[in-house]
């Protein structure tokens, strides 16, 4: 690949220092993906600039007039603070006519909120959880159709925010009293789906119209405590204290027959083509017991430093970190010169 000028769009308060040195594990943490997209795309020959921007978008204009990048690499995940926003920063960058990496604007809004998707979805018969959404202000009472036990999430907050074992109910009280602190405590509508007892499956998906299906990924869960629901929480997903302890681990999904492979791998691109995902996404799904992939959430512009889940996928299917991001970076710029 020639060597390009490259934007990093990303978070003031995650803009990455030049080398680990002299940081905590967690301030590692908090930058990682920032730092080893940077870092490597400087490794992979490219000019790099990252840019921290959340209030203004002046900067991103004047850093495209100025300095005229090939590309914008996009990890920006909200905009004044709203992550309902991305969709609109990927809009400002289409209407300036600068490619950019990642999902457009379209798969982000239908992508977004836990409802949405799940009702284009079922029009192809793709199976999910049966859920029902409680607004706020509203009396809350669980509609007979829905069976016991639920999870109660966030409708539009991702992040596992809200999400922990308390979030799976099992009584017709806990329930009403998870879905009153989703609409105290995070602020928002809650969404209460059948809880998919089984394994925790990811899929990546690289490409815009040629759709390359990663590896499918198991999370999983070794030393839980006893009664523990197998959940990705927030701790499970972001402390790595608590992933070692608790024995939480990721890689290939074993002992999956080939048909069930085909067809996990099948519908994950359906939902790809569905929700008009293009650049890169990860597709969650729960497998029961009695070997049905239900839909969780599609993930457009997923979490990609070089230790989670759809990096260590790309690897296990032969493309390296340094070239993932270069693929990635040659999808933005394939989808921007189709569309001249
Ligand atoms: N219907 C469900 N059945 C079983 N587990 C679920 C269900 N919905 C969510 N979960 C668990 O909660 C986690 C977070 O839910 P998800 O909808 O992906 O929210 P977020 O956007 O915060 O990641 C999932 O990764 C899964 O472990
Ligand atoms: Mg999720």
């Amino acid at each position: 690949m020639k060597r390009l000028r490259v934007l990093v769009l990303l978070d003031p308060d995650l803009v990455p220092p030049d080398s680990h040195k002299g940081y905590s594990e967690q301030e590692i943490n908090a930058w990682k993906t920032e730092y080893d997209v940077v870092s490597t795309l400087r490794i992979n020959g490219h000019d790099v600039r990252p840019l921290g921007v959340q209030h203004e978008l002046k900067p991103i204009r004047d850093e495209i007039e100025s300095w005229k990048p090939n590309i914008v690499f996009n990890l920006l995940e909200q905009f004044h603070g709203e992550a309902a926003y991305d969709q609109n920063v990927a809009s400002y960058l289409e209407l300036l006519r600068i490619p950019y990496t990642g999902c457009n604007p379209r798969g982000l809004m239908l992508a977004r909120g836990k409802d949405l998707s799940k009702k284009l979805l079922s029009y192809h018969r793709i199976p999910s959880p049966a859920f029902a959404v409680f607004p706020m202000q509203r009396k809350i009472r669980r509609p007979l159709r829905l069976r016991l036990p639920l999870i109660v999430k966030s409708l539009s907050e991702d992040a596992s925010m809200g999400i922990s074992q308390a979030s799976v109910v099992d009584t017709d009280e806990k329930f009403v009293e998870r879905v009153a602190f989703i609409h105290h405590s995070i602020g928002t509508p809650a969404i209460a789906e059948e809880y998919i007892e089984g394994r925790e499956l990811y899929v990546g998906v690289l490409g815009n119209d040629r759709l390359r299906v990663l590896p499918i990924w198991e999370l999983e869960f070794r030393h839980l405590a006893p009664g523990t629901r197998p959940i990705a929480t927030e701790k499970v997903k972001h402390d790595p204290e608590y992933q070692e302890r608790r024995g939480i681990f990721h890689g290939p999904a074993q002992d999956i027959s080939p048909e069930l492979r085909a067809r996990i791998s099948k519908s994950a691109k359906r939902i790809c083509r569905t929700l008009e995902l293009d650049g890169y996404a990860r597709i969650d799904f729960r497998l029961s017991a009695d070997g049905i992939p239900y839909y969780i959430e599609a993930n457009p512009n997923p979490e990609i430093a070089s230790t989670q889940e759809f990096a260590h996928a790309a690897v296990h299917n032969g493309i390296a970190y340094p070239d993932l991001l270069n693929r990635i970076l040659a999808l933005g710029i394939r989808r921007a010169s189709a569309a001249d």
